[in-house]
């Protein structure tokens, strides 16, 4: 008997429940040709549901979405809700309660796609970002000492655990091998500064690589060279490993790199456990019910979830539905400047897929 999965829905806020329907759309469009079974439990979680209810999310929904055997996620914010409130009562809170210690995002560049660096194309920008996703200065430890006074001290600690720095570095290796490119996995950090913290990354980094992946080149680049190298040079990367915070940055300008947000997806990753994928982009409010946000990042969301369940063909189909409808159809991919709607884009991405 094929195996049923189990998908946890969670669309969000502003233009997440659009971008999620077209990655239902597609999700559902390869399951019919690749012959495999799903059903999708819905969450409201969000701002609005905050707004009435005064919770983010229940009690209960951790351990209910342990029992999922995936989570598909649209966007977290909402404009009328204080910036913190949702990212940390929904987003980080599931990160970290689900222990995926992994956030990973892909920096490619498909072909007919607008890059602002000149010069480079689909050749040059193909690299992976392996975020640390449940330590560092995410954590949320510190405080205040005589707030709001002239003498005021703000804490915020980045904490870093040899077991936590250790398993992304060797999911990071894995990947690395896995992935079969120029096998080279580049350390991101900022040793010449930090010299506590990411001295316990160098060490892991090298320590593990000696050790375990005689095979993978290991690479260093500080956080700020890392920046430079990704405008100047992002043919040198292959995949980076990186702590939580440098992660969120570098992968902000890696999405801009490969063609913005409306393109750029990312998986939090347990590899022993559940995991959840989501678009980068945020909640895009202003574009909210108007059918022209891009769906090609939740779509490519969907594809990375499909692939980590294993539906590596279903998973293929998807991306050459993304490629061909980049080809052929799309004029932009920015919000409203796409040619065609929200909607539409889904439709022509499904079809790709099944052909
Ligand atoms: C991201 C986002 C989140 C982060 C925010 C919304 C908490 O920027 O997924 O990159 O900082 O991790
Ligand atoms: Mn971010």
């Amino acid at each position: 008997m094929t195996k049923t999965y189990k998908i946890a829905v969670i669309p969000g806020d502003g233009t997440g429940p659009e971008v999620i329907n077209e990655g239902l759309k597609v999700i559902n469009a390869v399951s019919k040709v690749s012959g495999f079974k799903y059903e999708t439990i819905n969450y409201d979680f969000g701002g609005e549901r905050y707004m009435k209810t005064g919770e983010a999310m229940p009690e209960s929904a951790v351990e209910e979405l342990k029992k999922a055997d995936t989570i598909y996620l649209g966007a977290i914010g909402h404009p009328d809700v204080k910036p913190g409130i949702l990212e940390h009562g929904i987003l980080l809170k599931l990160r970290f309660a689900l222990d995926q210690y992994i956030n990973l995002r892909p920096v490619k560049l498909y072909p007919n796609v607008y890059t602002p660096l000149r010069d480079k194309g689909p050749e040059h920008i193909d690299f992976v970002v392996v975020r640390e996703n449940t330590e560092g200065l995410y954590i949320g430890n510190g405080g205040f000492f005589k707030k709001g006074t002239p003498d005021e001290v703000a804490t915020q600690i980045m904490l870093n655990t040899r077991k936590g720095v250790e398993r992304c570095i060797r999911y990071a290796y894995e990947y690395t091998r896995k992935r079969n490119k120029n096998k080279t996995l580049t350390l991101c950090a900022k040793t010449n500064v930090l010299t506590y913290a990411h001295d316990l990354w160098d060490r892991a980094f090298h320590e593990v690589g000696k050790a375990d992946y005689p095979d993978i080149k290991r690479e260093y680049a500080h956080v700020d060279a890392t920046c430079m190298w990704m405008v100047k040079n992002p043919e040198w990367f292959d995949v980076i490993v990186t702590c939580n915070m440098f992660g969120d940055i570098i992968t902000d300008l890696g999405a801009m790199i490969q063609g913005g947000m409306g393109i750029a997806a990312g998986g939090n990753l347990n590899p022993e456990g559940v995991s959840m994928f989501e678009p980068i982009g945020g909640s895009a409010p202003k574009y909210t019910g108007q059918g022209v946000i891009n769906p090609l990042a939740a779509i490519s969301a969907g594809q990375m979830l499909l692939e980590e369940l294993g539906e590596t063909k279903a998973a293929a189909r998807i991306e050459k539905g993304i490629i061909k409808v980049l080809q052929n159809n799309l004029k932009s991919c920015s919000a409203g400047k796409m040619g065609y709607s929200t909607s539409q884009v889904g439709d022509l991405v499904a079809g790709y897929a099944c052909e």
